[in-house]
């Protein structure tokens, strides 16, 4: 492939190593950007690798989304007024999906807003399991290609690989989607609890019959890890029914504050994320299949 056509892959900082993984197995080069704050908090974006004529792909997980988003929409904007053939994003962690209805009157249905933005920023989108509830395709949403990676089949090798007699847990009927995926793939059974958010940190959940899973381990599967509340509350459940030692697997690893070492505190024996969200927890890699989703978009 002429130098010219080979696709860029633009990691936006802190996104390099999974950006450098996705190149090797696309075969495109890392390129270089320089992000930095003028003294008056504005942005300043520089795009450092050619872009002209060539596909890019930007990567830039959105966990903590406000502070990435700006600079993230100027190089976008830069690539094209480059030259770029196309400009894609490669977010591991898609922000905002939780807020897809208006819980109260005059919120902001920021699920379809950030989709909106996003759209009119680049040409095509790869992210692994966004929160899909009230909304149930990505394509309702966003206005260009939206691919979503599914983290399951990663999550059951993992389970397979390390825990032996798993019994597969989600901790709400949201995670019922991916619990059971996961369960499926690793050949174990699975059960899911029921879940009442109060508020931002307040959340009960209610267990059906595990105590007869007693002798297993739960493997207590969610997509994301925040507050933790809803995995702390799972746990004391699966703890109280009998199943000690239970394994958290989270998709994505936001860990709001202290919510990782509360989670451990809370009972978990281990607490193990896939690589959308850098994270001391990250033990499942993810680039092989995101990188299979990004490969049609660089032809
Ligand atoms: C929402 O239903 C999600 O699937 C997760 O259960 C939720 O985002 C976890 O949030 P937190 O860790 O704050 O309880």
């Amino acid at each position: 492939m002429p130098r010219g056509s080979t696709p860029l892959v633009l990691p936006m900082p802190g996104n390099g190593d999974l950006a450098g993984r996705l190149a090797r197995r696309l075969s495109a080069e890392v390129g270089a950007l320089s992000v930095r704050r003028f003294p008056d908090g504005e942005s300043y974006v520089r795009l450092l690798s050619n872009v002209a004529g060539r596909s890019v792909a930007l990567v830039c997980t959105l966990d903590r989304p406000d502070d990435k988003l700006v600079p993230l929409y100027f190089l976008a904007a830069t690539a094209r007024e480059l030259g770029a053939a196309r400009v894609g994003l490669v977010a591991p962690y898609l922000a905002y999906m939780r807020q897809d209805a208006r819980f109260q009157p005059g919120e902001g249905v920021t699920s379809a807003q950030f989709a909106r933005l996003l759209s009119s920023a680049v040409d095509w989108l790869v992210t692994v399991d966004p929160h899909l509830h009230r909304v149930a395709t990505l394509a309702e949403i966003y206005q260009v290609p939206a691919v979503a990676v599914a983290a399951a089949p990663a999550i059951a090798a993992w389970v397979r690989a390390h825990v032996a007699e798993p019994l597969v847990v989600g901790p709400d009927s949201e995670s019922e989607q991916w619990v059971r995926a996961v369960a499926d793939a690793a050949g174990a059974p699975h059960v899911v609890l029921a879940k009442v958010r109060r508020g931002d940190r307040d959340v009960e959940v209610s267990v059906p019959d595990v105590a007869r899973w007693r002798g297993r381990t739960a493997v207590l599967v969610d997509d994301i890890i925040s507050t933790a509340g809803t995995m702390i509350e799972a746990v004391g459940h699966v703890r109280r029914a009998g199943l000690v030692d239970p394994v958290c697997v989270g998709v994505h690893a936001v860990f709001a504050s202290d919510a990782y070492s509360e989670l451990l505190a809370a009972g978990a024996a281990r607490v193990v994320t896939c690589d959308t969200v850098l994270h001391a927890s990250n033990a499942i890699a993810l680039d092989e299949p995101v990188a299979a989703a990004v490969r049609p978009f660089l032809a």
